[in-house]
This record gives C-alpha cells, structure tokens and sequence, in this order.
C-alpha cells in the first residue's frame, strides 16, 4: 500500500539505518521532529520528513493533525498462545496462597498444561487469535510467543503450530519460541525423570522437527531453583549450539542460580525476567550483548520485586520490556501499561520505555534492521496515536489506549 501520512505534530523514534540496540545515554534520547510527514511504499517507510518539505504529488494522504506517529511495539517476550484462563488461581492468591504454593499443587503452568492437552489446536488458535488482535489495538506490531504449555512432544509441537498459523493469519509479525523447559510434568516424575533428564529428552524428541518445519526462531527455558537448573540450562546452551538457535531465557525470576553469568558468557541473546540479582549477575550484563528484557506486569501482578532497571541501564546493561503475556504471572499484553510500570515502579524515563519497547525489544529479537524505528527502509508498522499532547504521554498517562491506528506493513488494521 502506497500512502503519506501528513500533518504528524509528533513523529517520534526516527534512527538512522544500520542503529543497533541502545544502550546507557543513548537509550535516554526519543529522537522526534515535530509538524511531520512520513510516505509508506510496498509496506515499507520510504521518506519522511519536517511538512515543509513535504512533496506534492498524487499520493494519497492521511491527515494526522493533532496526532503523534511512532513505531509499532516490539513485545519481545509472550506467552500469548495458550489455553482457558486461570482468575480461580487469582482467586487463590487474593486469599494469602503464593505462586508458588499454587505451582507447587499442581496448578500455574501445569494447569494451562492440562488445559492445552483438551483443547483442540482450532480453539487454541481462535482464543489466541482474539488476544492478538486487542493487541494489535493496542500498537503492538511484532510478538515473540513462546510454547511451553504443551509440557510433552505432542503439546508442544501443537503450540508451535499453533503459532505458526497465528502468525499466517495476521499481518502481525510473530516470532516463535521453543520453550524447552517450563515446569517438570507429572509423566516425567512418574518415569523418575530429573529436571535436566527431561530437558534432554524435550530437546533431543523434537529440535530436528522443529528445525526441519522452522517452527521455532529462539531456545527458552524457567532457569529457577525450584524448576530447572544450571544442568538444563547447559542442555540449552548446547543445543542452541548444535542446531545454530539463539537462547532467549528466563532466569533470575525468584531466585538467583548463577545463571546469568553463564548465559552471558555463551552469548544468550536475552535474559528475562531479572527480579533478584546477585553482584556477579550485573556485572557480568555490563556492556555485554545480551539484552535484559524486564517484565514489569509480572512483578506487578504477582507481588514480586520489580528488576533493577535504573542500575541496569546506568552500568551499560541493554534493556528491553515486554509484557510476558501468559494466564498466570501475567495476563495482560498491553505495553503501553508495560510502559507505564518501567516509569513509576522502576524510574525509568519515558523516553528510555519508549525505546525499549521498540528498538530494543526488536534487537531481543534479532529484528532491529526491519523493525522498531522509524528509519527509510523498515517495515511500515506504526502507530497513530489519538490527541495527545506528546509522545511521552503514552508512558504517563496510563489505563487508557492512545492508540487511534495501527498500521502493519503500512496496512490499516
Ligand atoms: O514468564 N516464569 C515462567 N513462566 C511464566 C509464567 C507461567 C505461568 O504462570 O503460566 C512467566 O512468568
Ligand atoms: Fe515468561
């Protein structure tokens, strides 16, 4: 689609070709011109500029007075693809019962397990498939979504499909996940399987497959004390090797391992979650390029410590934030709210939100050359907001959508 958006009071997130994710002061600038145009050909941005030099020809225009344009979110970390929902757990937990008391009885992961195991792959695509597009609504144009539900080689395999035609359907770009290891299933400790046994069989039962149909872009596993341990991340780590998959992996939720350094050192592409960190875990993040990508409605929503984002960005770490959408820490994949939580809850600015919710949520995917900013070249996936008086209200504003339009591949969704 050919098509000149005009009269943009703010057109914000503008980097020159070739950016790579930010870092420290870099991350702190949301470079803006004000009384803008920006021209979409084929689906990509193909010029923009101050409307003083805007050019007059036949194109078709859409006017945006009043309005801000930006890129789409980048949501770096889901689990949007699962089955039924979990508010009795809600329930529980509002009654004194933590997380992992929950987990620990046979609910949280395994209860979306169970679920998944009796719904049809159909249904599994059509409730996904009504979240994504509320998502959509709310300005996010790429999503990593990651299986993990499935708990044995049927489920997960169901999920990655799942994916897969999601991700057909939509003009939306979804990046799959391979979640290895998520929660130990009941038919791995009948058959006195440990957690790293049971990582091996996972990886060993379906990463031909799964390279084979290209069902999944990234390798993750719950690094945790009480789920798997450094041996599995080491059966990760390995295989990431062997099948040429990057990591993307969740650690340092509850507890800190030893997991970070370790990741950083095979050059995982991001550690997630980081509630609880330990010296040795900072430090070895420093200017490394592995990206922290923090979670900020998890911590809200189960009652969790929020990750340490000001040092984090102030000693050189690369931060991104995601949603971590899933019907248990997380159910929401609003990352305008995400935004809103790295503001008051971890001192980010809005200007550093708005960067990690595009750019360098794209960089968390290896996306960062087609997604993420506005820059000649790029997909044209961004978004109108309604009236609003800057592009830093979205982060400030919180609880209403400022989204009016989305546009994917320079298409109205
Ligand atoms: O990222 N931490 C592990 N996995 C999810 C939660 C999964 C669930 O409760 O269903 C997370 O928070
Ligand atoms: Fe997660």
């Amino acid at each position: 689609m050919n098509l000149r958006l005009t009269h943009i009071a703010h057109l914000g997130g503008i980097r020159p070709l070739g950016t790579k994710a930010l870092r420290g002061k870099d991350l702190a600038e949301f470079p803006t011109i004000q009384d803008a145009f920006l021209t979409i050909n084929d689906g990509k941005i193909s010029d923009f500029g101050p409307m003083t030099q805007c050019p007059e020809d036949e194109l078709e225009r859409f006017d945006c007075t009043g309005r801000s344009v930006l890129p789409a979110f980048v949501d770096s970390h889901s689990h949007l693809v699962y089955a039924g929902t979990r508010e009795q757990e809600f329930n529980l937990r509002l009654k004194g019962a933590s997380y992992e008391e929950i987990a620990a009885a046979g609910g949280g992961i395994l209860n979306s397990a169970k679920k998944v195991g009796e719904t049809s792959l159909d249904l599994i695509v059509s409730q996904s498939a009504e979240r994504l597009d509320r998502l959509i609504h709310h300005g996010t144009g790429t999503l990593e979504v990651k299986s993990g539900y499935g708990l044995d080689a049927e489920g997960e395999i169901k999920l990655l499909r799942a994916i897969a035609r999601l991700n057909d359907k939509t003009d939306a770009t979804l990046v799959p996940t391979f979640l290895a290891a998520h929660a130990l299933p009941i038919w791995a400790k009948e058959r006195g399987w440990n957690d790293e046994k049971y990582t091996h069989w996972m990886l060993d039962e379906l990463m031909p497959t799964i390279i084979e149909e290209g069902l999944a872009r990234f390798l993750d596993g719950f690094i945790e004390r009480d789920y798997f341990r450094m041996g599995t991340l080491e059966a990760l780590l390995e295989a990431s090797k062997i099948y040429n998959i990057p990591t993307k992996l969740h650690v340092n939720q509850f507890y800190d391992i030893g997991a970070i350094p370790r990741a950083v050192e095979a050059g995982a592409l991001s550690v997630d979650h980081l509630e609880v960190m330990s010296e040795d875990a900072f430090k070895a993040l420093e200017g490394s390029d592995t990206i922290a990508t923090l979670l900020p409605s998890c911590s809200y929503f189960i009652g969790i410590p929020y990750a340490p984002a000001r040092r984090l960005i102030d000693s050189g770490t690369l931060v991104a934030l995601a949603t971590d959408y899933n019907p248990g820490s997380s159910p929401t994949g609003n990352m305008q709210l995400v935004m809103n939580m790295a503001c008051t809850k971890m001192k980010m600015t809005p200007a550093e939100a708005l960067n990690a919710a595009t750019l360098n949520g794209a960089a968390a995917l290896q996306l960062e050359e087609h997604k993420g900013s506005i820059t000649i070249g790029k997909d044209a996936d961004l978004l109108i907001t309604r009236r609003i008086p800057s592009i830093e209200f979205i982060a400030y504003d919180f609880g209403t959508n400022h989204i009016e339009h989305t546009l994917l591949g320079g298409t109205f969704q």
